[in-house]
Order: structure tokens, then C-alpha cells, then sequence
């Protein structure tokens, strides 16, 4: 048989067919519109993804038996607003992840109503991207569409519920809107009260590799699939790409290279770090995870590549950056380009170029922001340092992960082992490898990892990068806190 795993990503959805082996038969990507209404701010059209998925899916099957299709799995962008009336109309565009709109909000949330009863209640403490200063957001800016809210949901229970008309969402991705408490994975009655919502307005939860239902015949007919079709519950994307790189149980660690860049740790028991720097999240696999949220990464060498240099040839940009290169560049960049989230919290901050003089070169402006997105996941690893986390290895995936400079880089800003997966399609592999377990291939999520992830290649620290990198990091380290207090005059 055959699954259908969907990554709802930011800039697009990338849809893959896959068999029971973990063979790729197919992947198709469709593109959408990303709004930015005001500096900082970030939404979407679903109706846009539901096109996306609805056309690309026919495509994806071409070639293919549309009747061998079991299931549907889906990994998708996280803590995005979804609201639908009471006639299932989506009220507002998405409020999405990378959304900065809730400063006050979030002051309130973590100062008034504190960061003890919010880590007590949910495991977390407010983040602007986070589902719940958004309801509040809502509320004071829009109170009639506020007031018309039927329905509250993330951005791929969007696309599940428009498949199979249940409204519904997996305890991964709930955990990101600071409505759930993550320990017992049930909504947080409490929470509930501070946002002034009903649970009734809340999607039912499910385990992520759950089936949540089956094709709706209308969609069915649509998409020219069987009504048998099953949709798993799905994941939010971090730990949909956690499950496709096989970071599952105990101290796993994946990271992903998307336009956000994360730190994801796999971990049975549930824990908190008493700073609430990292997220503390349900993973998919039935288990927790921690994770660290950098809200600008490959779309900031995108940025760099596609809007200022006006090139789509990456490869060609990196070529001059060799490896007697790498722990030598005088310029730092700091990738806050849609502000940050982990673990500095600040929405005011914004990127900056440092240290250039009249020598410095396009390469050395390349190299300063592969740099600096390694430097500043390098934070998060930091504070996983002090919770005592030791790792040696990790996964990448997502698109930045194509980059054999890249991925040098990061193995030696972070003194990690860097394993590849065959696939570096993280969610949409994650997402069909749910569907497979919900139709009951596999019995549990670790035992589909167990068969169908394979590592085929290991990027491998060099003891004198380290070195130099680990100076540099001091410098780069020096240079956020300076500015800190200059970010919220340039507003
Ligand atoms: C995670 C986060 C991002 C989005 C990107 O907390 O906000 O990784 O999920 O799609």
C-alpha cells in the first residue's frame, strides 16, 4: 500500500508518496503567499494550503494506483491562529509562528498572570509565535470577529478537518499553544479561563499517530482517493521531522534547517527547564521532547541569496568559501530577522551585519550568515548544556540541510557528529510514517523508525575547527547583548 505524507511548510507545501519499505515514489511542491502586513507580522490564507494540497495531491498520484493509497499523515507549520464561524468560513487570515504581533499580550501572559502558573499549568511561558497571546490579540483588536469564533485550530488540523470533518489536533502540536498541560497532554482548564475560550471551541485531541477519521466522499472524489483513506492525527512539523529522522526515545537529538531553524531532544520522562528557555512539548512518538525555536534560518541565507544578491544558484555563492575559510571570517551576522524566539524571547530584535570593512567580500557575507545561524542554534544547544544534556550526535534535515558547507559548519560550531537520513524530507516522511501506524503497519511509531530510517552519511567534527569556532562563538557571543538595548529605538 501506499501513504501520503504532507509538510504544510511557510513558503509551501511539499507532499510525498511513500510504500510500506519507505521508498519515495513521488514528491510534489506547491508554493503560497506569505503576508506581511506590518513589520513583524506574519499570515496566511488556509484556504491557500487547502488549494495547495488539493492540487498537488492529484499530481502527486500520477503514475501511481490512486487505490493503493492507505493513508495520509501530516507535519505541519506550528502555533499558527486558524479560527472558522459557525459555517466553517475561516474568520481572519492565519496568525502564523513567526508573528510578532502580541507583544503586550505576551508581557501580560508572562507578568501579570506569571511565568509559575503558565509553566504550572502548560510546561511553557508565553512566546509572541504561541497560540494563545494570539486568542488575547484577538480579543482586544477584534472583538466581533473575536466573538464569532466557533472553531480554534492549528494550521494542519485545518487541513484534516477540511479532509475529514473532524475537528481535531495531535498533542505535539498542541502543546505550542500554551492552552495545553503538556504533562498529562489534556487541556489546561485553566488556561482556558486566562484566554476567555470554551473547550467546545477546541479541537479533540489525539495522539499523533491516532486516525482521526477517513475521507470525506466529497474529498474523496476530489482528490481521486477512496473514502477508506485514513488521516492520522498528524504532528506539528518539528516532531513530524523528528519522527522522519528516527529521533524518537530517549536523547535523540534532530535538527532542522528549515525557515526556522530548531533543536529538537527526544526524551521518555517529561521534564522543564527551570528557565523555560526551551519548550517543553508532547513528541509524537507518545513521549516529550524539548525544543529551542530560532525564528530566522535558511530564509536567511534565502533572504541574503534571492533579495539582496538577486541569485538562486546557492551552490555557486558558497564555492569560494573553502575550508582553510571556515573560524576565520572577521564578519558576524545576526540572524534575527523576524525577530527572535529561543531563547533570547525578543521581538524587537533584528538582524545586523558586524565587523565589515573595506576587504570584506559577497563570500565573507555568505559565510557570516551560515555562521551566524549555527552560532545562534548554538545558543539553544547552551542552555540544553546546563540542563546537563550531553550530546554527541545529531540528525539534520529540512532544505538548509542540502548544503555540504552548511552542515560543516554547524558540525564544528556545535562539536556534534551530524548523521544524514536517507530523505531529507523530515515532516512529509514523519507525517506518512503516522499514517502507517494509524492504519496499523507498524505498531508503534518507534518500531516504523526502527524499519524504515536509515543514517547514510556523517558529517564528522575537526578537533581545530572546534577550536576556532568556539572563539568565534565567544565573539558572537558579545555582540547580541550590546545592541539589545539599541533594537527597541529603531522600531
Ligand atoms: C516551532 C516553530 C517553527 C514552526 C515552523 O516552535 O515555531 O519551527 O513550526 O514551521
Amino acid at each position: 500500500m501506499l501513504y501520503i505524507g504532507i509538510d504544510l511548510g511557510t513558503s509551501a507545501v511539499k507532499l510525498l508518496l511513500m510504500d510500506e519499505q519507505g521508498r519515495i515514489k513521488n514528491v510534489v511542491s506547491k508554493e503560497y503567499p506569505l503576508e506581511f502586513p506590518q513589520i513583524g507580522w506574519s499570515q496566511q490564507n488556509p484556504d491557500d494550503w487547502m488549494h495547495a494540497v488539493e492540487e498537488g495531491i492529484p499530481e502527486l498520484l500520477q503514475g501511481s494506483d490512486p487505490s493503493q493509497v492507505a493513508g495520509i499523515g501530516a507535519g505541519g507549520q506550528m502555533h499558527g491562529l486558524v479560527v472558522l464561524d459557525d459555517q466553517d468560513k475561516v474568520i481572519r487570515p492565519a496568525i502564523l509562528w513567526n508573528d510578532g504581533r502580541t507583544v503586550q499580550e505576551v508581557e501580560y501572559l508572562n507578568n501579570v498572570i506569571g511565568k509559575d502558573k503558565l509553566s504550572r499549568y502548560t510546561a511553557n511561558i508565553a512566546f509572541a509565535g504561541f497560540t494563545a497571546p494570539k486568542l488575547l490579540w484577538m480579543e482586544k483588536h477584534e472583538p466581533e470577529l473575536f466573538a464569532r469564533i466557533a472553531k480554534i485550530m492549528l494550521p494542519k488540523d485545518y487541513i484534516n478537518y477540511m479532509l475529514t470533518g473532524v475537528h481535531c489536533t495531535d498533542v505535539s502540536d498542541a502543546s505550542g499553544m500554551l492552552l495545553l498541560d503538556v504533562e498529562h497532554r489534556c487541556w489546561s482548564k485553566e488556561m482556558l479561563n486566562i484566554c476567555h475560550i470554551r473547550e467546545t471551541q477546541l479541537p479533540q485531541l489525539f495522539e499523533s499517530y491516532q486516525a482521526v477519521g477517513t475521507l470525506k466522499p466529497e474529498m474523496a472524489r476530489k482528490l481521486g482517493l477512496s473514502e477508506a483513506v485514513v488521516v492520522a492525527a498528524g504532528a506539528g512539523d518539528n516532531a513530524a521531522a523528528a519522527i522522519g529522522t528516527g529521533t524518537v526515545g530517549d536523547g535523540g537529538c534532530n535538527i532542522s534547517l528549515g525557515t526556522s531553524g530548531t533543536v529538537f531532544i527526544s526524551s521518555e520522562a517529561f521534564r522543564v527547564d527551570d528557565n523555560n528557555a526551551l519548550h517543553a512539548f508532547a513528541h509524537a512518538d507518545g513521549h516529550y521532547h524539548l525544543m529551542g525555536c530560532m525564528l530566522s534560518a535558511a530564509s536567511c541565507n534565502k533572504w541574503l541569496m534571492e533579495d539582496i544578491f538577486q541569485t538562486r544558484d546557492y551552490q555557486a555563492e558558497q564555492e569560494p568559501i573553502t575550508l582553510d575559510q571556515l573560524g576565520e571570517n572577521h564578519v558576524f551576522f545576526l540572524p534575527y530577522l523576524m525577530g527572535e524566539r529561543s531563547p533570547i524571547n525578543d521581538t524587537n530584535a533584528r538582524g545586523t551585519f558586524t565587523g565589515i570593512t573595506l576587504n570584506t567580500t559577497r563570500a565573507d557575507l555568505t559565510q557570516a550568515v551560515l555562521e551566524g545561524v549555527a552560532f545562534a542554534i548554538r545558543d539553544s544547544f547552551e542552555v540544553a548544556k546546563k540542563l546537563g544534556i550531553r550530546m554527541e550526535r545529531s540528525k539534520i534535515c529540512g532544505g538548509g540541510a542540502k548544503s555540504t558547507l552548511w552542515k560543516t559548519i554547524f558540525a564544528n560550531v556545535l562539536n556534534l557528529k551530524l548523521d544524514l537520513v536517507a530523505s531529507e524530507q523530515g515532516p512529509g516522511m514523519g507525517g506518512a510514517m503516522l499514517a502507517m501506524v494509524a492504519c496499523g503497519v507498524y505498531p508503534t511509531v518507534q518500531a516504523a523508525c526502527d524499519a524504515l530510517v536509515q543514517v547514510v552519511d556523517t558529517v564528522e567534527p575537526d578537533p581545530v575547527l572546534v577550536d576556532k569556532y568556539d572563539k568565534r562563538y565567544q565573539q558572537f557571543s558579545t555582540i547580541y547583548p550590546a545592541l539589545k538595548g539599541v533594537f527597541p529605538h529603531l522600531l
